[in-house]
């Protein structure tokens, strides 16, 4: 057993089950002044969270456990990035030329750059060389306070490459203690040598692709980038019901480069969560009323891209959760520092510190179907979390933006 003491703000503790939070309520966060943290290094879980003074009276039962003091400090629960594709080789500043140049995401495609650049590099890349790239990027993740991401395959695009790249995941699942789901994402774009034979790609997909990838139980989730220029609807259902067949829930790219029907089509499989959201009317927001989807937000794709804003607001307004991932991948978000995304949440769209608390830790877990055991500060919850250097209050995370505010990382009770 072991307890962090003197916590100035113990953030996102809550004594009632914690899922997901939705509208005006992520304007409210609960913060412990003057906590302590009690947790269990063996099982990996939460035991006990509350005042200095309410510690002062239990500690007499836990004689000589490991103290740590974490005065002038704040404890948070660790980010869920719910979004990101780090397993890629190389990277693209070529195409960044082109974008400050005023080329759109789409032209670049057009080109024969963006997702294809990325699959041309990616086949000639070995699984060794992929998995230490990854390696390095999920840590550099984890000295930012990141605690659990999902990870996307999509720059192999033939099976074998595919395979090769969630092979890597696996291996990063094994090896890391983060909390690791992956995400099948054939459906990234259509490879060169399919081009004008989309369907046929689709056929490839969803006849042997996805059983292959089910044979090796290598995916947990199924992707689609339904939009404008990728993937229709109809593609998009056809991928969804294969999938579905072999338990993959569907986590979606929807409606980042128009109002593409993506939305529609994930609530109706089902999907965890709806993600990139750049285009939403009424119509998109009255499908997710109805559902358990998260919409989640990428704002660092959108401030790499110049992308329109997502309509965040509205979505709360009409008491949606919201979420925020990093979205981490060479092509539109070179980053996966989740304090960053907090602060381009308050600066960009408006949201509040405590709406970006909950967007990037509970919701996020949510968004990986994982907030039964992550999200929060909880009891019987795993103890996955950080604490901060010295910071005057909670909302210096998203104000301080750039630097890295983390000192210490714990996951699964144990110290990074
Ligand atoms: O989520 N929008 C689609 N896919 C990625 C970008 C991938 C790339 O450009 O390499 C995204 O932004
Ligand atoms: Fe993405």
């Amino acid at each position: 057993m072991k307890v962090i003491t003197n916590i100035k703000g113990l953030v996102q503790a809550s004594d009632r089950p914690l899922r997901k939070v939705c509208g005006k309520d992520m304007q409210k966060l609960s913060v412990v002044e003057n906590a302590f943290l009690l947790f269990d290094e063996q099982t990996g879980k939460i035991v006990d969270f509350g005042s200095m003074e309410q510690w002062k009276s239990l500690s007499q039962q836990y004689a000589h456990i490991e103290e740590t003091d974490a005065s002038g400090r704040f404890v948070f629960p660790a980010f869920c990035d719910s979004h990101t594709h780090i397993v890629y080789a190389g990277s693209r500043e070529i195409e960044y030329n082109d974008k400050i140049r005023g080329l759109s995401y789409e032209e670049i495609a057009k080109r024969g750059g963006g997702i294809l650049n990325s699959v041309d590099r990616l086949r000639a890349a070995s699984e060794d060389e992929l998995f230490d790239a990854a390696w390095e990027r999920l840590q550099e993740m984890c000295a930012y306070g990141t605690g659990a991401a999902e990870i996307k395959s999509g720059y192999g695009l033939d099976l074998k490459s595919e395979l090769k790249m969630l092979r890597v995941i696996a291996r990063l699942k094994q090896k890391s203690p983060m909390t690791i789901r992956a995400n099948f994402l054939g459906a990234h774009a259509v490879p060169r040598e399919y081009i004008g034979r989309q369907t046929e790609y689709v056929d490839l997909i969803v006849n042997e692709m996805i059983p292959a990838v089910a044979a090796e139980k290598l995916a947990d989730f199924v992707d689609v980038f339904c939009d404008k220029g990728f993937f229709t609807v109809h593609d998009t259902e056809r991928i969804l019901e294969a999938g579905a067949k072999y338990g993959m829930k569907p986590k979606i790219h929807a409606n980042e480069l128009a109002l593409s029907g993506g939305i529609q089509v994930g609530v109706k499989y089902g999907a965890l969560s709806v993600d990139h959201l750049e285009y939403v009317g009424k119509d998109e927001i009255a499908a997710l009323k109805d559902s358990e989807t998260m919409p989640t937000v990428l704002p660092g794709a959108a401030f790499f891209l110049g992308m329109p804003l997502s309509p965040v607001r509205d979505m709360m307004e009409a008491g949606l959760p919201v979420a925020l991932a990093s979205d981490y991948n060479p092509g539109s978000s070179p980053s996966g520092n989740m304090q960053f995304v907090m602060s381009l949440g308050c600066v960009r769209y408006r949201m509040y510190p405590e709406e970006v608390v909950h967007a990037t830790t509970i919701n996020t877990a949510c968004a990986l179907g994982v907030s039964d055991s992550l999200g929060s500060i909880e009891r019987g919850k795993t103890a996955n979390f950080y604490i901060t250097k010295k910071i005057p209050t909670y909302e210096y995370m998203p104000y301080s933006f750039g630097n890295n505010k983390v000192e210490t990382v714990y996951l699964q009770g144990k110290r990074i």
